[in-house]
Protein backbone atom coordinates (compact mmCIF):
# COMPACT_ATOMS: atom_id res chain seq x y z
CA UNK A 1 0.00 0.00 0.00
CA UNK A 2 1.75 3.09 -1.38
CA UNK A 3 -0.01 4.92 1.03
CA UNK A 4 2.46 3.99 4.33
CA UNK A 5 5.50 4.12 2.35
CA UNK A 6 4.88 7.53 1.29
CA UNK A 7 4.16 8.48 4.86
CA UNK A 8 7.82 6.06 6.03
CA UNK A 9 9.16 7.98 3.21
CA UNK A 10 8.22 11.67 3.74
CA UNK A 11 8.77 11.39 7.70
CA UNK A 12 10.81 8.11 8.48
CA UNK A 13 14.23 8.11 10.27
CA UNK A 14 16.00 4.84 9.77
CA UNK A 15 18.46 4.24 13.00
CA UNK A 16 20.46 1.94 11.87
CA UNK A 17 19.78 -1.40 9.97
CA UNK A 18 17.58 -2.66 12.91
CA UNK A 19 14.88 0.48 13.87
CA UNK A 20 13.16 2.95 11.69
CA UNK A 21 11.77 6.01 13.96
CA UNK A 22 8.07 6.57 13.12
CA UNK A 23 7.29 8.90 16.19
CA UNK A 24 5.79 11.67 13.81
CA UNK A 25 2.54 9.79 12.80
CA UNK A 26 2.52 6.76 14.68
CA UNK A 27 4.99 5.35 17.90
CA UNK A 28 4.58 8.76 19.95
CA UNK A 29 2.44 11.36 18.04
CA UNK A 30 -0.75 9.92 15.83
CA UNK A 31 -1.43 11.47 13.08
CA UNK A 32 -5.50 10.62 12.99
CA UNK A 33 -6.25 11.40 9.30
CA UNK A 34 -3.74 9.10 8.52
CA UNK A 35 -4.56 6.04 10.77
CA UNK A 36 -8.44 6.48 9.80
CA UNK A 37 -7.03 5.50 5.91
CA UNK A 38 -5.14 2.49 7.84
CA UNK A 39 -8.49 1.25 9.16
CA UNK A 40 -10.01 2.25 5.75
CA UNK A 41 -6.88 -0.44 4.51
CA UNK A 42 -7.34 -3.11 6.89
CA UNK A 43 -11.62 -3.19 6.83
CA UNK A 44 -10.65 -3.75 2.73
CA UNK A 45 -7.67 -6.17 3.37
CA UNK A 46 -10.14 -8.54 6.03
CA UNK A 47 -13.41 -7.70 4.40
CA UNK A 48 -16.15 -10.59 4.33
CA UNK A 49 -14.09 -12.15 7.48
CA UNK A 50 -16.98 -12.03 9.75
CA UNK A 51 -14.54 -9.90 12.30
CA UNK A 52 -16.38 -9.55 15.64
CA UNK A 53 -13.04 -8.33 17.84
CA UNK A 54 -10.09 -6.02 17.30
CA UNK A 55 -6.97 -7.08 19.66
CA UNK A 56 -3.92 -4.90 19.99
CA UNK A 57 -1.09 -4.94 22.52
CA UNK A 58 -0.42 -1.60 24.41
CA UNK A 59 0.92 1.56 23.22
CA UNK A 60 1.62 1.93 20.03
CA UNK A 61 -1.13 -0.86 18.29
CA UNK A 62 -3.94 1.23 19.83
CA UNK A 63 -4.39 4.24 17.20
CA UNK A 64 -4.35 1.64 14.14
CA UNK A 65 -6.52 -0.73 16.11
CA UNK A 66 -9.19 1.56 16.51
CA UNK A 67 -9.13 3.30 13.95
CA UNK A 68 -9.98 -0.55 12.18
CA UNK A 69 -12.26 -1.00 14.51
CA UNK A 70 -14.13 2.11 13.79
CA UNK A 71 -14.51 1.50 10.05
CA UNK A 72 -15.46 -2.23 10.84
CA UNK A 73 -18.08 -1.21 13.97
CA UNK A 74 -16.40 -3.90 16.45
CA UNK A 75 -15.13 -3.17 19.70
CA UNK A 76 -11.52 -2.97 20.17
CA UNK A 77 -9.76 -4.86 23.17
CA UNK A 78 -6.00 -3.94 23.97
CA UNK A 79 -3.66 -6.64 26.01
CA UNK A 80 -2.44 -4.79 28.50
CA UNK A 81 2.06 -5.04 29.99
CA UNK A 82 1.26 -4.23 33.10
CA UNK A 83 -2.11 -5.98 35.20
CA UNK A 84 -4.38 -2.51 36.34
CA UNK A 85 -6.07 -2.20 39.29
CA UNK A 86 -9.28 -3.29 37.70
CA UNK A 87 -7.66 -6.19 35.55
CA UNK A 88 -7.55 -9.03 38.23
CA UNK A 89 -9.56 -12.47 37.78
CA UNK A 90 -10.29 -14.17 34.48
CA UNK A 91 -7.59 -13.01 33.25
CA UNK A 92 -5.86 -14.33 29.82
CA UNK A 93 -1.43 -14.03 29.77
CA UNK A 94 1.09 -14.86 27.69
CA UNK A 95 4.55 -14.08 27.83
CA UNK A 96 6.00 -12.05 25.45
CA UNK A 97 9.98 -11.90 24.51
CA UNK A 98 11.33 -8.79 23.22
CA UNK A 99 14.37 -8.96 21.43
CA UNK A 100 14.91 -5.46 20.55
CA UNK A 101 14.73 -4.38 24.34
CA UNK A 102 16.00 -8.13 25.43
CA UNK A 103 13.16 -8.39 28.36
CA UNK A 104 10.58 -10.81 28.29
CA UNK A 105 6.73 -9.10 29.55
CA UNK A 106 3.93 -11.06 30.69
CA UNK A 107 0.60 -9.66 28.50
CA UNK A 108 -2.89 -10.26 29.51
CA UNK A 109 -6.68 -9.39 28.65
CA UNK A 110 -9.73 -10.15 30.62
CA UNK A 111 -11.88 -13.17 29.21
CA UNK A 112 -14.61 -11.21 30.09
CA UNK A 113 -13.87 -9.51 26.75
CA UNK A 114 -12.90 -12.15 24.66
CA UNK A 115 -14.97 -15.16 24.43
CA UNK A 116 -15.44 -18.43 22.16
CA UNK A 117 -18.02 -17.06 19.52
CA UNK A 118 -15.33 -14.15 18.63
CA UNK A 119 -13.87 -13.61 15.48
CA UNK A 120 -10.64 -11.49 16.20
CA UNK A 121 -8.53 -9.51 13.96
CA UNK A 122 -4.98 -8.74 15.44
CA UNK A 123 -3.61 -5.41 14.94
CA UNK A 124 -0.27 -4.03 15.39
CA UNK A 125 2.01 -1.28 14.42
CA UNK A 126 5.11 -3.25 13.31
CA UNK A 127 6.02 -6.89 12.54
CA UNK A 128 8.94 -7.70 13.59
CA UNK A 129 9.91 -11.13 15.20
CA UNK A 130 6.44 -12.00 15.58
CA UNK A 131 6.54 -12.00 19.42
CA UNK A 132 3.98 -9.58 20.29
CA UNK A 133 1.86 -11.10 17.74
CA UNK A 134 2.29 -15.04 18.78
CA UNK A 135 1.48 -13.77 22.63
CA UNK A 136 -2.11 -12.22 21.32
CA UNK A 137 -2.59 -15.59 18.88
CA UNK A 138 -1.93 -17.53 22.42
CA UNK A 139 -4.60 -15.69 24.32
CA UNK A 140 -7.00 -16.29 21.29
CA UNK A 141 -6.26 -19.66 21.57
CA UNK A 142 -7.07 -19.89 25.16
CA UNK A 143 -10.17 -17.97 24.55
CA UNK A 144 -11.53 -20.28 22.17
CA UNK A 145 -11.89 -17.82 19.44
CA UNK A 146 -11.51 -17.83 15.69
CA UNK A 147 -8.40 -15.86 14.25
CA UNK A 148 -9.02 -14.18 10.56
CA UNK A 149 -5.79 -12.56 10.30
CA UNK A 150 -2.81 -10.55 11.64
CA UNK A 151 -2.86 -7.24 10.08
CA UNK A 152 0.30 -5.08 10.99
CA UNK A 153 0.83 -1.24 9.70
CA UNK A 154 4.21 -1.86 8.56
CA UNK A 155 6.65 -5.47 8.31
CA UNK A 156 10.48 -6.05 8.54
CA UNK A 157 10.59 -8.69 5.99
CA UNK A 158 14.42 -9.10 7.14
CA UNK A 159 12.88 -10.05 10.68
CA UNK A 160 11.46 -13.83 10.46
CA UNK A 161 7.84 -13.16 12.31
CA UNK A 162 6.30 -12.41 9.19
CA UNK A 163 7.03 -16.25 7.93
CA UNK A 164 6.35 -17.39 11.31
CA UNK A 165 3.01 -16.65 11.79
CA UNK A 166 2.51 -17.82 7.96
CA UNK A 167 4.01 -21.01 7.90
CA UNK A 168 0.91 -21.11 11.33
CA UNK A 169 -1.71 -20.28 8.25
CA UNK A 170 -2.27 -17.64 9.37
CA UNK A 171 -3.47 -14.75 7.36
CA UNK A 172 -1.09 -11.82 7.51
CA UNK A 173 -1.66 -8.56 5.50
CA UNK A 174 1.39 -5.81 6.32
CA UNK A 175 0.40 -2.60 4.58
CA UNK A 176 4.41 -2.34 3.98
CA UNK A 177 6.85 -4.47 3.88
CA UNK A 178 10.48 -3.26 4.48
CA UNK A 179 13.22 -5.19 2.98
CA UNK A 180 16.12 -3.71 4.98
CA UNK A 181 17.51 -0.46 6.69
CA UNK A 182 20.38 1.35 6.38
CA UNK A 183 21.47 4.80 8.74
CA UNK A 184 19.43 7.13 6.62
CA UNK A 185 17.74 4.91 3.94
CA UNK A 186 14.40 2.66 4.03
CA UNK A 187 13.76 -0.27 1.06
CA UNK A 188 10.57 -1.49 0.68
CA UNK A 189 9.14 -4.81 -1.11
CA UNK A 190 7.51 -4.21 -4.23
CA UNK A 191 3.74 -2.87 -3.38
CA UNK A 192 1.21 -4.65 -1.90
CA UNK A 193 -2.29 -4.96 -3.41
CA UNK A 194 -4.70 -4.33 -0.48
P1 LIG B 1 7.97 -8.38 17.79
O1 LIG B 1 6.83 -8.12 18.72
O2 LIG B 1 7.54 -8.40 16.33
O3 LIG B 1 8.77 -9.59 18.18
O4 LIG B 1 8.94 -7.16 17.87
P2 LIG B 1 10.15 -6.83 18.84
O5 LIG B 1 10.13 -7.66 20.08
O6 LIG B 1 11.35 -6.83 18.00
O7 LIG B 1 9.67 -5.36 19.19
C1 LIG B 1 9.44 -4.91 20.48
C2 LIG B 1 8.93 -3.49 20.42
O8 LIG B 1 9.68 -2.73 19.48
C3 LIG B 1 7.49 -3.36 19.98
O9 LIG B 1 6.96 -2.20 20.55
C4 LIG B 1 7.62 -3.14 18.47
O10 LIG B 1 6.48 -2.51 17.92
C5 LIG B 1 8.81 -2.25 18.43
N1 LIG B 1 9.57 -2.27 17.17
C6 LIG B 1 10.10 -3.32 16.53
N2 LIG B 1 10.77 -2.92 15.45
C7 LIG B 1 10.66 -1.55 15.43
C8 LIG B 1 11.16 -0.55 14.55
O11 LIG B 1 11.86 -0.79 13.56
N3 LIG B 1 10.83 0.73 14.86
C9 LIG B 1 10.06 1.07 15.93
N4 LIG B 1 9.77 2.34 16.12
N5 LIG B 1 9.59 0.14 16.77
C10 LIG B 1 9.90 -1.16 16.52
P3 LIG B 1 6.56 -2.06 22.04
O12 LIG B 1 7.67 -2.35 22.96
O13 LIG B 1 5.34 -2.90 22.26
O14 LIG B 1 6.27 -0.53 22.15
P4 LIG B 1 4.95 0.32 22.11
O15 LIG B 1 3.87 -0.44 21.42
O16 LIG B 1 4.60 0.58 23.53
O17 LIG B 1 5.31 1.55 21.33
Amino acid sequence: MKLVEEKIKAEGKALDSQVLKVDSFMNHQVDPKFMKQIGDAFAKAFHGKRITKILTLESSGIAPAVMTGLVLGVPVLFGRKKTSLTLQNGLLSAEVYSFTKQESSTISVSAEYLQQTDVVLIIDDFLANGQAALGLLDICRQAGAEVAGIGAVIEKVFQDGGRKLREQGVMVESLAKITALEEGEVFFEEEVKA
